[in-house]
């Protein structure tokens, strides 16, 4: 099985890159240094060229992210809704369209690594919060437009990689108490792969973070 990860550099996309290569999958884990994904040309030939490289592709994740920065509203400038808007939302996109082609042969699945903030209101994360949503939208949309040969699932993770000084704060936002792990996104993957009635929609996993009124 054949798969292209974007941000495979990443915390979450390195994790899942691991889980796949030790469940015997060729991955292509792609970063910055494999292409822009803020430009559609570039996200589109990285597609190709992995499909190339694999000799076909079964599997799409869209893990590359960036601009997950804390900015009051008055202070968010352009380059901030740029950078959370480009490799994520963009990105994801012309990645898909590239790799529709060899998916389509394939019968394969795209999984969109979301994020809860496309379902909360976070103030100090407008621009975040708004490509979040955008992303969670192409779940939908993009299942609709590969529909019936490519299946398109999400993972929305809430505190699965996070800072050590902000475990303890982070893990008071969810129900178990406990924050996640990237393993744990890793898992879902999988899950997905194996989930063959499941299309257009996302695995919400974040503890019960959507749930604690506290937060
Ligand atoms: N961390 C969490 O707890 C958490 C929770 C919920 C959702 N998420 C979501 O999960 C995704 C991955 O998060 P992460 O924590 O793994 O992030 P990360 O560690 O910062 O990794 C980001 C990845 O995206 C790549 N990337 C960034 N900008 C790019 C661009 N313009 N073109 C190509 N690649 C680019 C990076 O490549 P380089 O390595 O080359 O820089 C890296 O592989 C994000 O969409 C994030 O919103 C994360």
């Amino acid at each position: 099985m054949r798969a292209l990860v974007t941000g495979g550099t990443g915390r979450l996309g390195s994790a899942i890159v691991d889980r796949l290569r030790a469940e015997g999958w060729s991955v292509v884990a792609a970063g910055r240094r494999d292409g822009d994904l803020r430009r559609a040309g570039a996200a589109r030939s990285l597609a190709e060229r992995a499909s190339a490289e694999l000799g076909g592709l079964d599997l799409l994740v869209n893990a590359a992210g960036e601009g997950f920065e804390p900015r009051p509203f008055e202070q968010l400038a352009e380059t901030d809704w740029d950078a959370a808007l480009g490799a994520t939302v963009k990105g994801s996109f012309f990645v898909t369209q590239g790799a529709a082609p060899a998916l389509r042969e394939s019968r394969g699945l795209v999984v969109m690594i979301e994020d809860v903030a496309a379902y909360q209101a976070w103030p100090l994360f407008a621009a975040h919060c708004a490509a979040k949503a955008a992303q969670a939208m192409l779940t939908r949309v993009l299942a609709r437009a590969l529909a019936p040969h490519v299946r398109v699932c999400g993972i929305a993770p809430g505190p699965v990689a996070v800072a050590p000084e902000q475990v303890e704060r982070r893990a008071r936002e969810t129900l178990l108490g406990r924050v996640g792990t990237p393993a744990d996104v890793a898992a879902a993957v999988l899950f997905l792969v194996g989930a063959d009635f499941v299309t257009g929609s996302s695995i919400v996993l974040d503890g019960g973070r959507l749930l604690q009124s506290k937060a």
